[in-house]
């Protein structure tokens, strides 16, 4: 185990921990967009900023990238901490000037809903965190989607945006977007995500539609579980 002392608090973490899980498993509110539980991560959004002294050295550590140490004294919201915080939190609302979540994380921290740098046009709500890739490729399986093009012009979607042919329309990319940027439209028999429209499978036991035909094909020739044994909704099994 390691101890540490995060705003005047002591710490007990296990080894390995990362600081932002430690914080929050001791009641300490931090910030986030990028760190999704489901996914690895990326060290994105950089909200998650804490100050961590060592000795006599101070330093600011993105704290979900950032393995507990013993002895370290973290603070978590002076001024250093939230300066950081706040200049990040106006770079990602110039960015995503649309996303409701940014503004309204933006005004749970304090920050001026005026922008201090001029908003991107593009009206993308999109932080490049990598979320939905990872999560893609990671627990899904499948690299349906990626990032084209390099700098201010880099956008999140599939291969030369074009219908992906190997997406399943399971929706987690949806699931662990922290900004809502991707679209997903579920209606009845129909689900519509990254420009292609999948049938919808009805429960064999109650009828109700509950998951797309193609990711059941998916996971049936993945795991060996025949089509009729996944073809129950949850509620039924
Ligand atoms: S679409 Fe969402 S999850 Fe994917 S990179 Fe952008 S913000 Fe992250
Ligand atoms: S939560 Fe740590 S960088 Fe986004």
């Amino acid at each position: 185990m390691v101890n540490l002392i995060a705003d005047g608090k002591k710490i007990t973490a296990a080894k390995g921990t990362m600081l932002l899980e430690a914080l929050r498993a001791s009641g300490i509110d931090i910030p986030t967009l990028c760190a999704h539980e489901a996914v690895t991560k990326s060290g994105a959004c950089r909200l998650c900023v804490v100050e961590v002294k060592k000795g006599k050295r101070a330093k600011i550590v993105t704290s979900c990238l950032y393995p507990v140490e013993d002895g370290i004294i973290v603070e978590t919201k002076n001024e250093r901490v939230m300066n950081v915080r706040r200049l990040v939190m106006q770079l990602l609302m110039a960015r995503c000037p649309e996303s409701d979540v940014i503004r309204d994380l933006a005004a749970k921290i304090g920050v001026n809903p005026e922008p201090r740098f001029t908003p991107d046009t593009d009206k993308s709500k999109c932080i490049l965190c990598r979320s939905c890739v990872r999560v893609c490729e990671e627990i899904v399986g499948v690299s349906a989607i990626g990032f084209s093009c390099r700098g201010s012009e880099r956008t999140i979607g599939t291969p030369f945006n074009e219908d992906s042919a190997v997406c399943i329309g399971c929706g987690a990319c949806v699931y662990v977007c922290p900004t809502n940027h991707i679209t997903m439209e579920t209606t009845h028999d129909k689900r519509k995500i990254w420009g292609r429209t999948f049938k919808m499978k009805t429960c064999d036991v109650c009828g109700r539609y509950f998951a797309p035909e193609d990711q059941l094909k998916f996971i049936s020739k993945k795991t060996g579980v025949p089509m009729k044994e996944l073809s129950v909704c949850t509620d039924c099994r």
